[in-house]
């Protein structure tokens, strides 16, 4: 049966730096992640075709850059916009724009940044991407954490409360294998 492979990118310069957004480079560990992004994929794949889909971020194509597979990059899997928080930690966000900070945390889902995304409009713009992964055979997405929270979430059907809180953990596949009902997940680890 054909299998949706889903990674975060390695750890970003931001990832370090606890920031939001950005389009910062991949850290050594996460460069560290991006060598063995291959070999812990082909051991999942047994031997089958894939096609590597990354967002338009530096940091998803560094991760995907060792991958021996045909790649396409797309606008509509790039992370949820921040917009006047891009660039800012949480401890920042809650210093400058404290109301922000509380609607969110009151409504994570629904809360739109200034100037930028909710998780809302994330699930909107991905659409199509969801679209074409239904017709396609084994795809691997080198994605963002709130990207992989709104496909995973649709996938396993978890509700608009639960999505914006779904674990995606860094440096960790998962596997995905659509079933009549319902959705297979492995996760592999990768340990640095
Ligand atoms: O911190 C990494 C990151 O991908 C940010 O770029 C993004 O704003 C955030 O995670 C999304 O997670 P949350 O919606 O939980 O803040």
């Amino acid at each position: 049966p054909r299998a949706i492979f889903f990674s975060r990118h390695g750890e970003s310069m931001y990832n370090v730096l606890g920031k939001l957004g950005g389009d910062s480079d991949l850290s050594p560990r996460g460069r560290k992640y991006s060598e063995a992004l291959p070999g812990l994929i082909s051991k999942h794949l047994d031997g089958q075709n894939l096609t590597v889909w990354t967002s338009t971020m530096r940091r998803t194509i560094q991760t995907g850059q060792h991958l021996p597979y045909p790649k396409l990059q797309w606008k509509a899997l790039d992370e949820l916009d921040a917009g006047v928080c891009d660039g800012l930690t949480y401890e920042d966000v809650e210093q400058q724009y404290p109301e922000d900070f509380a609607l969110r945390d009151d409504d994570k889902f629904n809360y739109r940044y200034r100037g930028g995304e909710s998780y809302r409009d994330v699930v909107l713009r991905l659409e199509p991407v969801i679209m074409e992964l239904e017709r396609q055979h084994n795809i691997l997405i080198v994605g963002h954490q709130a990207i992989l929270r709104c496909i995973y979430a649709y996938y396993l059907n978890y509700s608009h409360e639960e999505l914006p809180y779904i674990k995606i953990p860094l440096h960790t596949v998962l596997k995905l294998t659509p079933r009549a009902y319902g959705c297979d997940v492995e996760q592999y680890k990768f340990d640095i």
